[in-house]
């Protein structure tokens, strides 16, 4: 029995079931794209072929290309942005408020990516404020969580990971809120380097992500959050990150912007049993 048996349907706004599971792939262009090779993508997307219905897709699309994006991607792939602001609408220059990307019919944000934890030097504080404009706005919410090599060698994964990306989160939102949450792990030296947790690593830290969460919001909310891993994810290991019990999906980048991200991913996510 994997923990997404029985899972209460009636605790998810987003999500179908196939025996309790329904995977979140999604896809992180990050900062590229030309209005030309973004147009090539989703062409490239549009005739990759069948996503199994077990297999839900958002793929996180630079917010100048949302709205061109929004009109030409096929139906059954969802937009996600790659941030949004942790405040609503007003006097903040340079902001894009979490009202203004549900309106244009984004349904994802991708928050706390470690590329932003870093650069711009967003904290697990910041994180939970923005996730909370995100809900409010209606929007649904990937958390990115993880820790640098560094800190892993130093024995400090549940450290970070839970006690600080995950504890920003806790008694913040309700059950219904939570519905509209996944939590992708990624670790920071996976990214983009090629280098690819294994899935015994990945599960590992997958399995107390729902177990922090099981302790610290419900057993009902652990059973149904969607965890995702991201790190160097492709076509060539898919298949053995998706099929361990709690990984429950991926967040891609460098192949998001290829056909692989469905012909390789979202295709070889195993049918759950
Ligand atoms: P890569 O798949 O390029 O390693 O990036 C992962 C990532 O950061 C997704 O958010």
């Amino acid at each position: 029995l994997s923990l997404h048996d029985a899972l209460p349907i009636s605790t998810s706004t987003t999500m179908a079931s196939f025996n309790g599971k329904q995977y979140l792939v999604g896809g992180n262009w990050k900062c590229n794209g030309t209005k030309e090779s973004t147009a090539a993508l989703v062409a490239t997307l549009n005739g990759a072929g069948v996503i199994p219905a077990w297999v839900e897709v958002a793929v996180g699309v630079p917010s100048i290309h949302i709205a061109s994006v929004i009109g030409t991607l096929r139906k059954d792939i969802s937009v996600a942005a790659q941030d949004c602001s942790a405040t609503g609408n007003g006097a903040y220059t340079g902001e894009l408020s979490a009202a203004m990307l549900a309106d244009f019919g984004v349904k994802w944000v991708i928050l706390g990516h470690s590329e932003r934890r870093v650069n711009q030097g967003e904290t697990s504080a910041l994180v939970a404020t923005k996730t909370k404009q995100a809900l409010d706005a209606g929007l649904s919410v990937m958390v990115c969580v993880g820790e640098s090599l560094a800190e892993r060698e130093a024995g400090r994964v549940n450290a970070v990971v839970l006690d600080d990306h995950m504890a920003a989160l806790k008694g913040k939102f309700s059950d219904s809120e939570w519905a509209r949450i996944a939590i992708a792990y990624e670790p920071v030296w996976a990214i983009g380097t090629g280098v690819t947790a294994s899935p015994e690593q990945a599960q590992e830290v997958h399995a107390s992500i729902r177990g922090w969460l099981s302790k610290n919001v419900s057993p009902a909310i652990a059973k149904a959050t969607r965890i995702q891993y991201g790190g160097s994810m492709k076509g060539a290991n898919a298949a053995g990150l998706l099929s361990k019990p709690d990984i429950d999906g991926g967040l891609i980048g460098g192949a998001s912007l290829k056909a692989e991200f469905i012909t390789g991913v979202c295709q070889n996510a195993p049918e759950p049993k």
